[in-house]
């Protein structure tokens, strides 16, 4: 029998976007939230740069959009670049009200910079801001009885009344596997919030947590939603590189504060890329990273504050001090070793100003979500602001909807199991994983070329094929969702790599060199490809019957 919630909405996600949704909800609807591991296991809990807010005279809300319209290389979506902006000061006013404290200097709040910006303007909590918005969010989580929440729950597939076109669709709740007991179970919602992070686990390298497996877009994408802009792909510049950390992410903000990019001999070269130098937008400084990388044969590049105070080091950044400390670099001597690694996705679940996507009642927020802001490149710290944003409007939209007829869904059907079996050789899944992510890294990285994105096509055509083939024959488990997921975003990826024909922002190919006069995000439209089947039928029911 599988057992069965039922709530009035469905967070999957407990980032800064899913419990800052389920908190604006609590008032107006019962709430749960799923987290597939912990109740930190995301991005969120990891940040460490911090919040972009206009905070100071000298700076306005014109220079943020400015700024984040120049990162984003003709990209963004004015309208939706200002909206964010203008309600800066009203999310950080409630998450303040929250409990959480940014670091103060003097009379206000001391703001750091980043690249990309003309101003100082980024709140923050030393080096670990996420850290501090997790456990404010988390606290009030916790203690709010109309919210629940389900850790180590992984959904797989959002499940809707499948009409014939997405327009006529409407969201019935999600299958999610509890990963304690290996069973399936159902949650039954009028609204599904997919708040799911974003997608850089599909890079060998990557900045991010485990469970970066682009789980929401992919849901998103099988459900029959519209996806954009998945060729920008985010390449932090500094990662550490040491064998012991290398997913660790060695913030921007030192380089706001005065660290230079260096080589092995101890020049610098930035400047040599861009007049901003260290200070230059993000796909500008990855990418001279890489290029030297590859001209001098090096295997990194070195990040130098040694030139610091040791006070400000230590109070400005404990947290990466004590990580560099426990590999055997002390920054305050030492150049820290860095490459550029997999670190935020652009492109996502195609919504508007409400956080709503193409199927009824579905919405997506925060990493998961398209929402315009970020166009070709996303300005640093403007992620945090954008999932506190748009938590507040999709939580208004649902406060504001009408609540329809719950009964004229139908029941979602118990999970079918009756034709699947335990797979007896779970390395498969293991040797795709490594495959596939071998494969974006190589082909569809920092640079790309058509020979290099048409070798990955076909690599990932067939990884699509088996994981296809075991999906339908075997029990799944927390690797199969995640290893489907991510098969599924590599190849909205690369198809839309493909279909950009110019290099713009985070998209560069050997092929075209040159940015074209007209900018257009790439939008993809769901096809009906038999792998991508919105519900196999060894599952369970096909939905068309429920109308
Ligand atoms: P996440 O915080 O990633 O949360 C995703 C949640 O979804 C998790 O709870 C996960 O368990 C859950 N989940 C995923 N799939 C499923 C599933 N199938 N079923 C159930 N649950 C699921 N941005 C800034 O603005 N400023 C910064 O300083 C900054 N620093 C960063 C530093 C690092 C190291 C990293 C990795 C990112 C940083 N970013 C920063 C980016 C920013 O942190 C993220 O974009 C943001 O936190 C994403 O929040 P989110 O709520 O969308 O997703
Ligand atoms: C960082 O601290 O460098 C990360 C900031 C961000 O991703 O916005």
């Amino acid at each position: 029998m599988t057992l069965r919630f039922s709530t009035d909405v469905l967070v999957i996600g407990s980032g800064a976007a899913g419990l800052a949704t389920a908190l604006h909800l609590s008032p107006h609807a019962r709430v749960i939230v799923l987290s597939k591991d912990d109740i930190r296991g995301g991005s969120t809990n990891r940040a460490q740069g911090g919040v972009a807010t206009v905070s100071q005279p000298a700076d306005s809300v014109d220079a943020h959009v400015h700024d984040t319209v120049a990162a984003g290389a003709g990209l963004c979506n004015e309208k939706i670049v200002r909206y964010v902006v203008s309600r800066a000061r009203q999310a950080i006013d409630h998450i303040e009200d929250l409990g959480l404290e940014f670091d103060q200097q003097g009379n206000g709040p001391h703001l750091t910079r980043e690249g990309g910006h003309t101003h100082r303007r980024v709140l923050h909590v030393a080096d670990t801001t996420g850290h501090a918005i997790a456990s404010t969010l988390i606290n009030r989580v916790l203690s709010d009885v109309k919210i629940k929440i389900l850790t180590k729950r992984v959904a797989i597939d959002v499940v809707t009344t499948g009409k014939s076109t997405p327009n006529d669709s409407r969201t019935m709740g999600a299958y999610v596997y509890n990963a304690e007991n290996g069973d399936v179970e159902v949650i039954e919602a009028r609204y599904v919030v997919l708040a799911t992070g974003g997608a850089s686990k599909v890079y060998q390298y990557t900045s991010n947590p485990d469970g970066s497996t682009g789980d929401g877009i992919a849901m998103a994408w099988r459900a029959g939603c519209r996806v954009a802009n998945m060729e920008f792909n985010q390449f932090h510049p500094t990662c550490l590189y040491h064998p012991d950390a290398r997913s660790f992410l060695i913030s921007e903000a030192i380089r706001g504060e005065g660290g230079k990019l260096v080589l092995e001999d101890g020049k610098r070269f930035m400047e040599r890329f861009d007049p901003r130098a260290e200070m230059a937008p993000r796909d500008v400084v990855a990418r001279a990273i890489d290029f030297e990388m590859k001209r001098l044969g090096q295997e990194c590049v070195y990040l130098d504050v040694t030139h610091l105070p040791d006070k400000k080091i230590e109070q400005r950044f404990p947290n990466i001090l004590e990580t560099c400390l426990g590999v055997g670099i002390d920054m305050r001597r030492d150049r820290i070793p860095v490459v550029p690694a997999a670190h935020y996705t652009c492109g996502g679940v195609l919504v508007d100003e409400s956080g709503q996507t193409d199927i009824d009642g579905l919405y997506a927020v925060g990493e998961t979500a398209y929402t315009g802001l970020h166009g070709a490149n996303r300005l640093a710290s403007n992620s945090l602001l954008e999932c506190l944003v748009f938590a507040r409007s999709v939580a208004n939209d649902i406060a504001n909807k009408t609540p329809d007829n719950q009964d004229d869904r139908g029941d979602i059907p118990d999970w079918d199991e009756s034709r699947v079996t335990d797979s007896d050789e779970n390395v498969i899944l293991s040797h795709n994983w490594s495959e596939l992510r071998r494969c974006m890294w190589n082909y569809v990285g920092i640079v790309r070329t058509n020979k290099r994105l048409e070798r990955a096509a076909r690599r990932i055509g067939l990884l699509k094929q088996e994981v296809h083939d075991y999906y339908s024959n075997y029990r799944v488990n927390s690797d199969l969702i995640e290893l489907r997921n991510l098969i599924h975003v590599a190849e909205l990826m690369v198809k839309a790599a493909q279909w950009r024909r110019e290099s713009r922002g985070l998209h560069y190919t050997l092929d075209y060199p040159q940015s074209r006069a007209d900018a257009r995000p790439s939008i993809l439209y769901p096809a009906v490809d038999p792998l991508d089947v919105l519900q196999p039928i060894n599952r369970h029911t096909n939905h068309s019957k429920l109308r």
